[in-house]
């Protein structure tokens, strides 16, 4: 067990491309998985709240569904947008088929 990671999904569930939202600390978190890598960030728009899991994940960009602010999903980093902050981010370690996240 990795100290101080929770399991959040099976890696082979979420393949290249694709996302999803899991609950950590009855927060909600986005795992990413881009070319074989997995991202996780907060999956809070800093906007007005919209989930980025529900919105578009181009490469290593996604869009928000409400305004359309992008982020990098590596670093959470604002890309474009009426959006001022970034969205925050959370170490990610895969072992074996399980995705596992830094609370
Ligand atoms: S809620 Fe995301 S850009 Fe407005």
């Amino acid at each position: 067990m990795l100290e101080g990671f929770v399991p959040v999904t099976a890696a082979s569930e979420l393949p290249p491309g694709s996302m999803k939202w899991v609950v950590i600390d009855r927060e909600r978190v986005l795992i990413a998985n881009v070319a074989g890598s997995y991202y996780a960030l907060r999956d809070v728009c800093g906007h007005a709240g919209a989930p980025l899991s529900t919105g578009e994940l181009v490469g290593y960009a996604i869009e928000c569904p409400l305004h359309y602010a992008c982020f990098d999903v590596r670093t959470g980093k604002l890309l474009s947008g009426p959006v001022s902050g970034d969205v925050p981010t959370y170490e990610v370690r895969v072992e074996e088929d399980t995705v596992y996240v830094k609370r």
